[in-house]
């Protein structure tokens, strides 16, 4: 284990510990096959934001992969907010001064290697948390550099699983760069990036690829189309040509963890005058309201 790693607050299977001493058996399921699925909440100031979203993409995940969801809504609530305690604890701080996120965890559980699901095995429930990096208002007006890749990732990246190596290998292709974001392509077709939903503004227009099974449905893609409705912004979702990525006024990225941020260099070009544009302003801006409201 590398030496950098803080005893972060976690939760395995019913205990709590820290990240530098929890262990899963070797023959977990997520440890072997990536047979798992996960979900990424934002806290701010000690509330979850948007929750009763992530937990609905929960199930809808855990569903694909046929596996019982082993808690409720409640339990879930109450293991989220254990954890953002628990994390305010370390950080010697109360709750409401921090921002954080929390990750959550269940895969298949534990059995002898076979590809077959084996029934009737309990599945290894696993959460942690940290704090959520707020960007600086100069690093959002500056943007993220992000490269071009062809999406050669699996055909049911609606399911957030935890099977993520063609995302590392993706994100890879930016990184190497020194890039931010790696926005990938399917046939000619914007899908999405290595971690996060890529929005295309033309024309005053918000431009996002349909939901289907080639990209997961972000918690941001409902909440950018209720910010374009609030901003009086057009909003579309429709496939999304390379040549219109190419040729944007603006990009943005959205998640949890970037919340809305613009993409202002494109394979080293700027995108628009390579600087935050006034629609990323007004949507952010809305975001913020809506984090406030939370
Ligand atoms: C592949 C991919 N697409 C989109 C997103 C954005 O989802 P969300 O807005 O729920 O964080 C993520 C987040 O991790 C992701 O990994």
């Amino acid at each position: 284990m590398s030496n950098d790693i803080p005893a972060l607050p976690c939760y395995l299977n019913g205990e709590f510990s820290n990240v530098r001493d929890a262990k899963v058996s070797v023959l977990d399921r997520g440890f072997i096959f990536g047979d798992g699925v996960y979900e990424v909440v934002p806290a701010y100031e000690g509330r979850p934001f948007r929750f009763e979203e992530h937990m609905a993409r929960l199930d809808r995940s855990l569903a694909e992969l046929r596996i019982a969801n082993p808690m409720d809504r409640a339990g879930w609530r109450e293991l989220v907010d254990q954890l953002i305690a628990a994390y305010a604890k370390y950080a010697g701080k109360k709750p409401e001064e921090t921002n954080q996120l929390v990750y959550l965890q269940v895969s298949r559980g534990v059995a002898m290697r076979d590809h077959v699901m084996p029934p009737d095995i309990a599945p290894t429930v696993f959460a942690m948390v940290n704090r959520l990096y707020i960007y600086t208002p100069e690093e959002r007006s500056r943007g993220v550099d992000c490269y071009t890749a062809d999406d050669f990732r699996w055909k049911k990246a609606h399911i957030k699983s935890i099977s993520l190596v063609a995302a590392v290998l993706a994100r890879q292709v930016s990184a190497d760069q020194g890039g931010n974001e790696t926005i990938m392509f399917r046939d000619g077709w914007l899908s999405e990036a290595a971690a996060s939903n890529v929005w295309v503004v033309k024309d005053g227009m918000v431009l996002g690829p349909p939901k289907d099974n080639l990209v997961l449905e972000g918690i941001r893609y409902g909440l950018l189309e209720e910010l374009c409705g609030r901003a009086g912004v057009p909003f579309e979702l429709r496939r999304v040509a390379r040549e219109e990525v190419l040729g944007a006024d603006e990009i943005l990225l959205t998640s949890a963890t970037k919340e809305i941020l613009p993409c202002t260099r494109l394979d080293g070009r700027p995108v628009g005058n390579g600087r935050a544009g006034p629609i990323y302003e007004k949507l952010f801006a809305g975001y913020q309201q809506a984090k406030r409201s939370s």
